[in-house]
């Protein structure tokens, strides 16, 4: 049957990785004065802590003199306590520290009772506080931070104050029902009770309308959208709260390749991503859909192919196109830096650099299309649907041997030219692929049971979590947690429903011959209420920004219809259960361009929900067929949150504005959008 229990893999145990989990926010992210974190310039000198931080120079220059005073440097001991006077500067040092009413002189050390959370590169249940009794029990440190916590005197040694690991533990150890340090990074594993959530409130700062937004690499608060139809642009988004527009300049898109994409309902321009060294290395990738009768170099391989059992004779006509006239290419393009670095460039190349892969598809649906780098390991993700029709008749999800109705993971660094290994295209296979070696497989796959995938996002707080939203056919909307080597069982089931396809030219798989795993997150078709009489998933993500603390924490998606989103929270966390609320959203009263207001609706009419987007400051964006909308403080729509939202408080979004500024003006995309619009219509449904 169907394991509704996520068993979750341990983290890859990389520093990088821990770093990037620790800095990006948890829930109420303060320091131990309440303030927010800040954005670190470089990094620290002595913690090294860089991304955002509780500490600045001078903090950190403090910790530094506290810690030469106890003459304890270069000795196992002294590592422990650097570390642990150095969690002051760590971004959830207000949790760390101030647990119980008093500030501490340590955090909360974690002990044998606590379950390491995923944030940790420890294995679970490790013993720090036994670890940092072991290694400190008999030193003598000048200025101990060590104090009891209910007063007597602090003494150099810890066996001056406590008897035993217990006794020290059971003083300064964490008891697992609040955060503690272990050693590394804030663990979470409390029950904590989430913020109460009123609604989201939203401000529609551009008219145009795209498919994909990405964050710059270098940091700063500049994005990246593309539209359908072949062109991306680069954009200035405004500070938080300065009531201003985005900042686009349609007329000079970053690269214009409307000559190369097929754009027609589910076809288009469908997937961006950037480099994760775009701004040393200019490199960038475009996922689109080309028709092989008018472009020479829209020709690869048809994903109905004998490899497979599947016979292209046999798919009949599909919307009266031929089986792999359209193919699903990734492109590689660069920035042109000739006048400076790529971080500074305002336009591409406009010649491909490289063609990564060609997969030729055998209806004209479900065919996913989004790119994304992990963060966590720095591949390259691509997802890719059943290829179509109802019910995947060929079971092609199910097809361990098929790219398609999986997530496939490559690697874009090491490239291999066309061959056994790389069936595709151009690039290399991750050593650690799940079945990179199991000839029963296709290497490039990286998760399996999926009928269209439609936006799947890695949370920038926890980058080994990847959330994927997959379309249903005709009951169940679900969000899977993706994990290596997972099934998520298409079209062994909808849901958690089993499913029947209509005809099965392509066999079936038993239900127990798998062991799928269940959606965390979903919603049925009858719940939604948006008078089309069907419903289309769009995945967003975990909201990781302070704008509205009440939203931290949770994954937020919605309805294509726009007349549905959600917000779901793992409680506990860890424990693969979500709780999903119903989230209801309105627009600010301070929004730059108005929204347009829904006849008999309590709620804006946003447009189809075509996408989200994130940017550096981990704010959250909603691209629909009417614009561009950014989540903004609860106030301003009069949502109440206990915690005062960080966009008054002056959070730039972090690195250099762009020295130029651009000039919006948004006619020609006008008129795109009603063809847009119907396009989109009958996306990803049925
Ligand atoms: C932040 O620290 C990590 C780990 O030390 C390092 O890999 C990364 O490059 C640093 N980032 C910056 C911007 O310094
Ligand atoms: C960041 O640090 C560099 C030197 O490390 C300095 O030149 C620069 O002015 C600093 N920027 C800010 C905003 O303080
Ligand atoms: C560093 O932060 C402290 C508060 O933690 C503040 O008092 C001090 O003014 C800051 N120093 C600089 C140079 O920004
Ligand atoms: C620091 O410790 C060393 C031995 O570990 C000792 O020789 C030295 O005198 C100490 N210095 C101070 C200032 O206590
Ligand atoms: C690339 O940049 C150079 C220098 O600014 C400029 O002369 C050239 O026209 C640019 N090419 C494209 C395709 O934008
Ligand atoms: C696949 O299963 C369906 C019922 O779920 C059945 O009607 C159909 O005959 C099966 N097809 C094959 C090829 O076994
Ligand atoms: C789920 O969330 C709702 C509202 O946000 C809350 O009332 C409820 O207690 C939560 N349930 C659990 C199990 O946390
Ligand atoms: C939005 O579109 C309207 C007309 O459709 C236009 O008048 C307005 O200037 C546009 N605003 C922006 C910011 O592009």
């Amino acid at each position: 049957m169907r394991s509704s229990t996520v068993t979750r893999t341990v983290l890859v145990a990389a520093v990088l990785l821990l770093v990037v989990a620790v800095r990006d926010g948890r829930c109420a992210q303060l320091c131990m004065d309440s303030s927010f974190p800040r954005t670190v310039n470089g990094s620290l000198s002595f913690c090294g802590y860089n991304g955002t931080a509780c500490c600045n120079a001078t903090d950190d220059a403090a910790v530094q003199r506290q810690f030469a005073a106890m003459n304890i440097s270069g000795t196992p001991c002294g590592d422990i306590v650097k570390n642990i006077l150095c969690a002051r500067c760590n971004p959830y040092a207000g949790e760390l520290f101030t647990v119980t009413t008093s500030p501490r002189t340590v955090p909360l050390l974690c002990s044998s009772t606590v379950v390491s959370s995923r944030l940790s590169t420890k294995p679970a249940a490790t013993n720090y506080c036994a670890q940092v009794w072991d290694t400190c029990k008999d030193v003598r440190i000048t200025g101990s931070p060590f104090q009891p916590p209910k007063g007597g005197a602090p003494a150099p040694r810890l066996t001056d104050v406590w008897q035993s690991v217990s006794d020290f533990c059971g003083a300064l150890g964490g008891t697992g029902k609040t955060p503690c340090f272990d050693g590394e990074g804030a663990a979470f594993n409390s029950i904590r009770p989430a913020l109460p959530l009123n609604g989201m409130c939203l401000e529609r700062i551009g008219n145009g309308s795209y498919l994909n937004m990405a964050a710059h690499p270098d940091g700063s608060n500049r994005v990246f959208l593309s539209n359908q139809a072949g062109k991306v642009f680069l954009a200035t988004v405004p500070a938080q709260g300065s009531g201003e527009k985005l900042h686009l300049d349609v007329a000079n898109p970053f690269l214009d390749i409307t000559d190369e994409v097929h754009f027609d309902n589910e076809f288009g321009l469908l997937g961006l991503a950037f480099h994760p060294d775009f701004a040393t290395n200019g490199r960038f990738f475009v996922s689109y859909s080309c028709d092989k009768t008018q472009s020479a170099s829209c020709a690869g391989r048809c994903a109905c192919n004998s490899d497979i059992g599947c016979d292209p004779a046999k798919l009949g006509a599909d919307n009266g196109a031929q089986p792999c006239q359209y193919q699903s290419v990734i492109a590689e393009y660069t920035a042109n830096a000739t006048s400076g670095t790529p971080a500074t460039a305002t336009a591409a190349r406009p010649s491909e650099v490289r063609r990564i892969m060609t997969l030729g598809l055998p209806f004209t649906t479900h065919h996913g299309g989004q790119i994304l780098f992990s963060p966590g390991d720095g591949y390259m993700y691509f997802m890719m649907g059943d290829g179509g029709n109802v019910g995947d008749p060929w079971n092609f999800a199910q097809n361990k041997k098929t790219l398609l109705g999986k997530i496939i993971r490559i690697d874009v660094n090491t490239m291999t030219t066309g061959n056994a290994t790389s069936g595709w295209g151009n690039y290399g296979i991750p050593k650690d692929n799940p079945f990179s070696v199991d000839p029963r497989f296709a290497p490039e796959v990286f998760a399996l049971g999926f009928k269209n995938p439609w936006r799947c996002s890695f949370d920038s707080g926890k980058p080994s979590d990847m959330y994927c939203a997959d379309v249903g056919q005709a009951v169940y909307e679900e969000v899977d947690l993706v994990i290596k080597g997972g099934n998520y069982g298409w079209r062994v089931f909808e849901g958690t429903q089993p499913y029947t396809p209509l005809s099965s030219p392509g066999g079936n798989t038993s239900a127990d011959s798998i062991n799928a795993i269940g959606p965390v997150m979903g919603y049925t078709h009858n719940s939604v209420n948006n008078n089309v009489g069907s419903a289309s998933i769009t995945g967003g993500y975990v909201y990781r920004s302070m704008t509205d603390p009440c939203l931290n924490g949770r994954y937020l998606y919605a309805d294509l219809y726009a007349k549905s989103m959600w917000a779901g929270i793992e409680t506990p966390e860890d424990s693969g259960v979500y709780n999903v609320t119903s989230l209801t959203f309105s627009c600010s009263k301070n929004s730059p361009i108005p929204c347009d207001v829904a006849a008999g609706s309590a709620l804006p009419s946003l447009g189809y929900i075509f996408s989200f987007g994130e940017d550096n400051a981990k704010d959250v964006y909603l691209l629909t067929s009417k614009g561009v909308y950014r989540v903004v403080d609860p106030a301003e729509c009069s949502y109440a949150c206990p915690i005062k939202s960080s966009a008054g408080a002056g959070s730039p979004p972090p690195g250099a504005a762009p020295s130029s500024t651009f000039r919006a003006h948004a006619p020609a995309l006008a008129t795109l959008l009603a063809g847009v619009l119907l396009a989109l219509l009958s996306l990803m449904s049925v």
